[in-house]
């Protein structure tokens, strides 16, 4: 390996500590401070809600990844947008799974990814209710840290689709969640199951970890997937949109081939990149 390799290896691992700590740090913040009173706003979509935590914790997350990288920039569910100088960009969730925070059901999780001139190279997806803490490092492969122990994740050996059992989600917007549940009503009789837990970065995890056989959903912003899509790659899925078009917000589909082409196929049929 070459020394700019090993710089470039140190730094990779540099950012993945801070984004570690960082997600640490906001995920004791919102189990031990969480507000009685939560302070609902909405986004739009009057279901598209966020909370007083999610921004408390955007706030901690910034002051943490920026403290002593000043240039950095940072991209934030709840507003953070700043471009930053250092080839150096944090793409934050502060809480994904918002609703499940609310009704104090699990899945939900703090989600960090850095981009090192626009490549994520680190992400970190941190779910504190479940204990468990998802990372990744470009060419270092993903790992679990759970009850102290950590294991190496790679994602299962791929089904057939009859036997896949499939995570997705759907977005707020009414007339995408019409399109979203009328695809998956086609889905469903071909797939051994479908799963929604209610946090697009846990599914992702879920992927890599071998809890899921694969993961779609339309509508994803970066925040969602920045971390988690590292981590399920490091893991062995391969990330796709539909058509050939590279994952994004028109599609974001993960699994292990031969089941990601066979689930591509099923899904650009449905037309399921549009609403
Ligand atoms: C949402 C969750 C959900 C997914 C939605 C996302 P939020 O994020 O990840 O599982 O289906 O598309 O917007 O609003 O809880 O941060
Ligand atoms: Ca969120």
């Amino acid at each position: 390996m070459s020394s700019d390799e090993q710089l470039e290896r140190d730094f990779i691992d540099e950012l993945l500590m801070r984004a570690i700590l960082s997600a640490l740090a906001a995920g004791d913040m919102l189990v031990n401070e969480r507000a009685g009173d939560l302070e609902i706003d909405s986004k739009g979509a009057p279901t598209d809600v966020v909370t007083v935590m999610d921004r408390r914790s955007e706030e901690l997350l910034a002051d943490h990844l920026l403290s002593g990288r000043e240039s950095d920039g940072i991209l934030g569910e709840e507003g953070a947008s700043v471009d930053g100088t250092s080839g150096v960009r944090w793409i934050v969730d502060p809480i994904d799974g918002t609703v499940n925070y609310m009704y104090r059901l699990p899945e939900w999780a703090v989600s960090i990814a850095a981009e090192l001139d626009g490549e994520v190279v680190a992400g970190v997806v941190h779910a504190p209710a479940l204990g468990e803490t998802f990372v990744a490092g470009k060419g270092k492969g993903a790992a679990l840290h759970k009850q102290g122990v950590q294991r190496k994740l790679v994602v299962n050996q791929a089904p057939s689709m009859d036997r896949a059992l499939v995570a997705t989600g759907f977005g707020y917007d009414v007339g995408r969640r019409k399109k979203q549940a009328s695809v998956v009503a086609e889905v469903i009789p071909q797939v051994r199951d479908i799963r929604r837990a209610g946090a697009a970065s846990v599914d992702i995890c879920s992927l890599a970890a071998g809890r899921v056989d694969a993961y779609y959903e339309r509508g994803l912003k970066p925040w969602d997937h920045a971390a988690a899509g590292l981590i399920a790659q490091e893991a062995g899925a391969t990330i796709g949109g539909l058509d050939g078009q590279p994952a994004g917000e028109d599609f974001y589909l993960a699994a292990p081939e031969p089941l990601f082409s066979d689930l591509s196929e099923l899904l650009a049929r449905l037309d399921a990149a549009s609403d």
